[in-house]
């Protein structure tokens, strides 16, 4: 288990417990996170059973299904269903990760479902990505080139793309980040696990011709510096990345800059 914090605006009261499926033996328990903007009311945790002999096998398909058939208030993010869009980050058993490629049965006991933690929330469990977005748009996610444009596309060698690998599988989901406590102290200035992900990605990139600009850009005490190789990013990434290995890399090339 990673962490256990919850989000920013939580005072978080006992909310609407909903009825037992009818006939059901095979019952499992659902503790939801609920806010909403427009009623002035407090946060709360709602109570759903459902009958599991009639569920999928993903956290996702649970969501769904009170959705579809309990409750249409419920308010989450989701899209491709199957790891790849990072829109259904959520905290889910303590754990921040994708709600489509999480097993119920990973689950001991009741499934309680928060948004991602220290992060606004802008309704249940729909948390506001708008900073980080932001930070990972600082970065210069693209090719940056001064050299002319080749006449048919950027070459690279088969090694050099290998570098990439371990690096452009990132979705974007947000999850290592707000599992990181130096991202929850400092995360207005330091940029966080999967902003310098992506700023490594770019940097090693043998078609860039930008890496003393992105470097210089990194060369700050909060940007990167504010990484102190906990690693909760890399425990916690629900497609095994390693941000912290690659933030380790960048500041090794600051040093070797400079030696
Ligand atoms: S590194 Fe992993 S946890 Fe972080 S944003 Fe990318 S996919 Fe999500
Ligand atoms: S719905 Fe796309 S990653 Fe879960």
């Amino acid at each position: 288990m990673v962490q256990l914090t919850l989000p920013k605006n939580s005072k978080i009261t006992t909310g609407k417990t909903w009825p037992k499926p009818e006939g059901a033996t095979n019952v499992r328990k659902f503790q939801i996170y609920r806010w909403n903007p427009d009623d002035g009311r407090n946060p709360r945790v709602d109570t759903y059973f459902l009958d599991m002999d009639a569920c999928g096998p993903m956290v996702l398909d649970a969501l769904i299904k009170i959705k579809n058939e309990i409750d249409p208030t419920l308010t989450f993010r989701r899209s491709c269903r199957e790891g790849i869009c990072g829109s259904c980050a959520m905290m889910i058993d303590g754990i921040n990760t994708l709600a489509c490629i999480y097993g119920l049965d990973e689950i001991k006991g009741d499934v309680k479902i928060y948004p991602l933690p220290h992060m606004p929330v802008v309704k249940d469990l729909i948390p506001d990505l708008t900073h980080f977005y932001a930070q990972h748009a600082s970065i210069m996610p693209w090719l940056e080139t001064k050299t002319n444009r080749p006449a048919k596309e950027w070459r690279q060698s088969i090694e050099d793309r290998k570098k990439l690998d371990g690096l452009y599988e990132c979705v974007m989901c947000a999850s290592c980040s707000t599992s990181c406590p130096s991202y929850w102290w400092n995360g207005d200035r330091y940029l966080g696990p999967a902003a310098l992900l992506h700023a490594y990605r770019w940097i090693i990139d043998s078609r860039d011709e930008a890496t003393g600009e992105r470097l210089d850009d990194l060369e700050d005490p909060f940007k990167l510096y504010r990484c102190h190789t906990i690693m909760n990013c890399a425990k916690t990434c629900p497609k095994g990345l390693n941000p912290a290995k690659a933030i380790g890399e960048i500041k090794k090339m600051m040093v070797e800059r400079i030696v």
